[in-house]
């Protein structure tokens, strides 16, 4: 195992901003599109290790919806690399016992028809699989996540299934993408970015951040490992007092205890 990781102490739910495939492809006088590619081998062993040591929930952010503002062939060749990658990849997900699921607008009118069918397929055939949780955020943003959960809120309201008193943060969490997702324990951004761009806003309020400068295709289980190290260096305290008696819990965890 890796050396300095702590087996007891594995984050539960790893959320991934893969970010730098266009600067890597750059450097070698590639085109921006063959970084993309060069991302899918990071990704695929990044899954191996997060399996390895016991990471439950891995969420990977593949399509922001600001990224529709690329040029038309990049965005052309990312939503064929999708449907091309779950076509060829979603067996050997399955082989390996993995859930697939999807956040994001994937009812968007520009998201390709076979696209959609995939990720449906793809859901389906994985949905009794239990060894790990692998979300892929797709067409996603944190504004759009929580602006539908407030679309959802209001129309239960005027359809008299909730009372505008009763909207509490349960009621806005259970409006979310995946209610069942476990908040991220970790979110990693890559290429040394200091930003959210737009990423799980509402689910990583209390979230350890770790940036690293690794671009996203010289990504792999051992930088994942690394990561979780310098996660394990944190103390997470939740709000609470620094010099308190009792270690942090996470109150949302608390509260949902049936979930992975
Ligand atoms: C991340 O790499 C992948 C996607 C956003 C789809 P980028 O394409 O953003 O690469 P850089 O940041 O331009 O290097
Ligand atoms: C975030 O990266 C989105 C994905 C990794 C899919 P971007 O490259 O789109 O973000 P900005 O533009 O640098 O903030
Ligand atoms: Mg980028």
């Amino acid at each position: 195992m890796y050396d300095g990781l702590d087996m007891g102490r594995v984050p539960r739910h790893v959320a991934i901003i893969m970010d730098g495939n266009g600067r890597w492809a750059n450097a070698r006088g590639m085109h921006r599109t063959q970084g993309h590619a060069a991302g899918e081998p990071a990704l695929f062993d990044v899954i191996d290790g997060a399996l390895e040591i016991g990471v439950k929930w891995l969420t990977a952010y593949t399509f922001s919806t600001e990224n529709w503002s690329r040029d038309q062939y990049e965005v052309d060749y990312l939503m064929h690399f999708n449907v091309d990658l779950l076509q060829r990849r979603r067996d050997e997900l399955h082989a390996k016992g993995i859930r697939i699921h999807f956040i994001g607008e994937r009812n968007d009118p520009r998201v390709p028809d076979e696209l959609r069918e995939r990720m449906r397929d793809a859901e389906q055939l994985t949905e009794a699989n239990d060894q790990m949780h692998m979300v892929f955020a797709f067409n996603y943003g944190g504004r759009t996540e929580i602006a539908g959960a407030a679309r959802r809120l209001a129309e239960d309201a005027v359809a008299g299934r909730i009372d505008p008193s009763d909207v509490d943060l349960e009621a806005v969490a259970s409006r979310m993408y995946l209610p069942n997702m476990p908040d991220p324990d970790l979110v990693i951004r890559t290429s040394g970015e200091l930003r959210t761009s737009n990423y799980l806003l509402w689910e990583a309020a209390y979230s350890e951040y770790v940036f690293t400068p690794v671009l996203w295709p010289d990504f792999d289980r051992h930088t994942l490992f690394e990561c979780i190290v310098e996660y394990q260096s944190r103390e997470r305290r939740f709000g609470g007092a620094i010099d308190a008696a009792e270690p942090a819990r996470d109150p949302a965890r608390e509260a949902n205890t049936d979930i992975g």
